[in-house]
């Protein structure tokens, strides 16, 4: 059997990282696609092919692309849109420009990458494409607008896809991981130090005694955190499975807050998001 091609994305660190490993050790051809040529050269350096993607970049999408396609012949059996950052900091201190760039990694990026996947998929007659959204794609926690906002337009960009790839043999999966082991947080800060002027908002002193705590201060793992391995496994299964899932969840808060987002009052819910 011809082995199978994924193009996945943000593969520097984290889960991109973990499921270039996990797809490679059973076999997948993996492109591990980063943002930045050091990471490429190191991803590189452990046997993958590794074309530069940066989401912000549409030449580096189309570039990173073509380099994928000349080295199949022309096919990709699979896309994982991974790559993205957080913008932590309260809505009312975001400045419309930080939402813009956000947008333009985790939301404009992925679309406009899946756009031009989509037609070498219906050419050769299979395909999946399986998107990272998180638990913040469907319940709202203090300090993550941007991000949540991101996720909430993917998640709805991706079921209206899903609906309309029904006529193609195409499939559109999500998967929604809740805390993971990764370097997400440590990432944000610098977005979160370009974009928020904490130190002249109204919310100065939860700044200190809160976000910039959870920011700085490694207080380690969340409640209920597991590794990137745990997402790694149901892309497999999103991968591989004859009929795969429209949805993955990963990790027991994913689970626990879609519970909670059925039965619950919004006004209860709120309450157990505000303690985030
Ligand atoms: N960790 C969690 O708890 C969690 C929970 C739910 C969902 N997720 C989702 O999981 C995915 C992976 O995140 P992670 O947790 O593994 O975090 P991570 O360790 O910070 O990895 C994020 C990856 O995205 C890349 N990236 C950032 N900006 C990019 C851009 N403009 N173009 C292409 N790639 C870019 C980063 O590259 P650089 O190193 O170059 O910045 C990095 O490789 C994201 O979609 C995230 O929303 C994570």
């Amino acid at each position: 059997m011809a082995q199978k091609s994924v193009l996945i994305t943000g593969c520097s660190s984290g889960i991109g990282y973990a499921a270039a490993h996990g797809l490679r050790d059973v076999g997948w051809r993996v492109f591990a696609s980063c943002r930045r040529a050091d990471d490429c050269a190191r991803l590189r350096a452990e046997g993958f092919e590794s074309p530069r993607i940066d989401y912000a970049d549409s030449a580096t999408i189309n570039a990173g692309l073509t380099e994928v396609l000349d080295a199949t012949g022309g096919t990709l059996d699979a896309l994982f849109n991974n790559g993205a950052f957080g913008t932590p900091g309260a809505v009312e201190d975001l400045p419309t420009d930080a939402l813009r760039a956000i947008f333009e990694t985790n939301f404009f990026g992925w679309h406009e990458l899946t756009r031009a996947v989509i037609p070498v998929m219906r050419a050769q007659g299979h395909g999946r494409i399986v998107q990272c959204s998180s638990v913040l794609g469907f319940v709202t926690m203090p300090w993550r607008g941007a991000y949540n906002s991101t996720k909430y337009a993917l998640e709805g960009l991706t079921q209206t896809l899903r609906v309309e790839m029904r006529d193609t043999p195409i499939d559109v999966i999500l998967i929604q991981p809740g805390p993971i082991t990764s370097k997400i947080r440590q990432n944000s800060i610098p977005h979160f130090e370009k974009w928020i002027d904490w130190e002249g908002s109204v919310r100065v002193e939860q700044y200190r005694r809160k976000l910039r705590k959870r920011l700085y201060e490694d207080r380690g793992p969340d409640a209920f955190e597991l590794p990137a391995d745990a997402v790694v496994k149901k892309l497999r299964h999103a991968l591989e499975a004859r009929k795969p899932r429209l949805t993955y969840m990963v990790t027991t808060p994913t689970f626990l807050m879609a519970t909670f987002r059925r039965l619950l009052p919004v006004r209860a819910l709120d309450w157990v998001l505000s303690r985030g």
